[in-house]
């Protein structure tokens, strides 16, 4: 088992990384260097309870820049990097791919670059850890499952520069013989995800009253994982992961859009003492979503029989955790709403 002194999160303000260093802190003695562009997605606040702790440390830098990112890897030197940093919803990246291009490609390659540097004497016990997406395997049709050996097919400008990253990590692995794992995991759900995504923007919408947009037939479907377990997953990776492997997480939890929307109207009226339907007059069904890719679906044998990982939660059990979250927190979801979100929201989806 690898141990390390100093873990350099990217993208530890966002949805995943806010929850992976919160677990991560919590689980080990190790120093956090937490390095963020603080975008849209990015809420400083998130880690509030951890920012005067002598071994957490942010900085607010954005991953393109080289020449920052250099001088912060020779500040703290880490020996593990986990990179979360990402613009990551798809239909911004429809509305406006640049941003993904850069961060998600161009952002990659300059991290790898700085850990080559870094390490370049001695690479023994490091690690560069890769967080990606199943959306990078395509779509599928009612049947089949994505493994670790499925071919790349993306479709979204999201998908297409997350599939780019990858191969560029896996190039940095077989050319230079950097250390490094990936894993592709499937559509997480829990605390701090920005209610821009499913799961968060049906919750904030039911609790406003305000319309519930379904794109198309609402029968596309996602494997839904609780974020806890995907970071569980992500920490065994990165003490026992196999160097240059990749390794598929998932919840094995497949879910049609209305389903779910569906279930969370019947749980939030459940908790508000409302009728059982009453918040689906809400449900409006929209165009779709350009490219829409019908359905995904993780294999993950690889890593429950490699690194003996499971999941801890069962989806009833997650959800009301997570809804009862945006319940209690409903100041977060007016501070992240206002400000750059409702600007672009006003500009591109005021449909919604
Ligand atoms: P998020 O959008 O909530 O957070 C992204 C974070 O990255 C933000 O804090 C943002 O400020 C930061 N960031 C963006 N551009 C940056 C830049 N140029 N420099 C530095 N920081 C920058 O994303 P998330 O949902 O937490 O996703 C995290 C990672 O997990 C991404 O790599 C994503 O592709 C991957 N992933 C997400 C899901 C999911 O369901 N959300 C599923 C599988 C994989
Ligand atoms: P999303 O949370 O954006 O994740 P991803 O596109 O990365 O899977 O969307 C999840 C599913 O929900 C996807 O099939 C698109 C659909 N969707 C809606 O129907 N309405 C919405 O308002 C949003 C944001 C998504």
């Amino acid at each position: 088992m690898r141990k390390f002194d100093t873990v350099l999160v990217t993208g530890g303000c966002g949805f995943i990384g806010t929850n992976f260093i919160k677990y991560i802190f919590d689980k080990t003695n190790y120093k956090i260097i937490n390095i963020d562009a603080l975008t849209y997605a990015g809420n400083i606040k998130n880690l509030i309870d951890i920012e005067n702790k002598d071994r957490y440390f942010f900085e607010r830098v954005n991953i393109c820049d080289a020449k920052k990112v250099n001088s912060i890897f020779e500040k703290y030197k880490p020996d593990c990097i986990v990179h979360f940093a990402a613009e990551s919803h798809v239909d911004r990246s429809i509305f406006g791919p640049k941003n993904f291009i850069d961060t998600n490609i161009i952002g990659t390659f300059t991290l790898l670059e700085a850990a080559r540097n870094l390490w370049k004497d001695n690479s023994d016990g490091k690690l560069f850890h890769h967080i990606s997406t199943d959306e990078v395997y395509g779509s599928l049709s009612d049947t089949g499952y994505f493994y670790e050996t499925t071919a790349y097919d993306p479709r979204s400008p999201y998908s297409a520069s997350k599939a780019s990253s990858d191969h560029i990590v896996k190039a940095y692995y077989h050319t230079y013989n950097l250390p490094v794992t990936i894993s592709n995991c499937s559509n997480n759900y829990g605390p701090y995800q920005f209610p821009e995504k499913l799961i968060p923007l049906m919750i904030s919408n039911i609790i406003e009253e305000k319309d519930l947009p379904v794109y198309g037939d609402g029968k596309n479907i996602r494997d839904w994982i609780f974020v806890e377990d995907h970071n569980n997953a992500v920490f065994d990776i990165i003490h026992n992961g196999r160097v240059g492997e990749t390794y598929n997480i998932g919840g094995e939890n497949e879910i049609t859009n209305i389903d779910m929307v569906n279930i969370l109207c019947e749980k939030l009226a459940y908790k508000m003492n409302k009728d059982k339907d009453y918040y689906k007059k809400l449900i409006k069904f929209v165009k779709d979503r350009a490219g829409h890719d019908r359905r995904y679906a993780i294999n993950c044998d690889k890593i429950k029989k490699e690194l003996g990982w499971q999941r801890q939660y069962d989806f009833n059990t997650a959800i009301d955790i997570t809804i009862d979250w945006y319940l209690n927190n409903k100041e977060w979801v007016y501070d992240v709403k206002s400000g750059e979100y409702q600007k672009w929201i006003e500009l591109n989806y005021s449909s919604k």
